[in-house]
């Protein structure tokens, strides 16, 4: 598919990739949701570290794509369904849900107030932690590249704070991307 092969070639997104396999506090026993997964990228990269990979999105060309890769690879302990943000179609009891470049679209979509309703969508499910890659930005205006209408960090901070999470790690890969690492401290 077009976007596996654009994204093997995007350095930032990569480097995300990575920060999420090496630092993202996921234990071999654990259950870990992909939101917004996409062609599944980040749920094979993950399935290797815990007990099962749940990914969920609106796309369903993109999930039977997903399917279709995991089955290729062997993988038994991924699978994928239909599940948002608002409705994450989840059952099973989860300890981290990791999100990749698929948060800022609701920001992108509707404002603050949608990227809170995302964010309280996935802190329902009760994890331990959140991960969450995507495009924010971290710095001034001149190092925003591209993009024009990215919530700020601070605001993503905020609205995760709001949920009963406490950033503890943050990986700035340029002005407009990164990872955030969020453990839950209430709620
Ligand atoms: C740019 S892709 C990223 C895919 C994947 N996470 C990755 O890292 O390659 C964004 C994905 O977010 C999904 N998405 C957009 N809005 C969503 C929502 N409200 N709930 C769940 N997934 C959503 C899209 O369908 C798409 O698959």
């Amino acid at each position: 598919m077009d976007y596996d092969e654009d994204s093997a070639t995007d350095e930032a997104y990569q480097t995300c990739v990575s920060y999420i396999v090496e630092h993202a506090p996921v234990e071999r026993d654990d259950t870990v949701v992909d939101m917004g997964t996409g062609t599944g990228t980040v749920a094979v990269e993950l399935a290797s570290k815990c007990e099962r990979v749940l990914g969920r999105d609106i796309n369903d060309e993109w999930l039977r794509y997903a399917r279709k890769k995991t089955a290729e690879k062997g993988l038994e302990n991924v699978s994928f369904d239909h599940g948002s943000f608002q409705e994450p179609n989840v059952e099973e009891a989860v300890d981290v849900v990791v999100t990749s470049y698929a948060l800022y679209m609701a920001y992108d979509e509707d404002g603050e107030e949608a990227l809170r309703a995302a964010i309280e969508g996935i802190s329902s499910l009760n994890p331990s932690h959140l991960v969450i890659a995507d495009k924010m930005f971290f710095g001034p205006p001149e190092s925003r590249g591209d993009y024009e209408t990215l919530p700020q960090m601070g605001v993503v901070a905020n609205l995760l704070a709001d949920a009963g999470f406490t950033l503890t790690d943050v990986k700035i890969v340029s002005g407009s991307v990164g990872v955030l690492v969020a453990t839950r401290t209430s709620g």
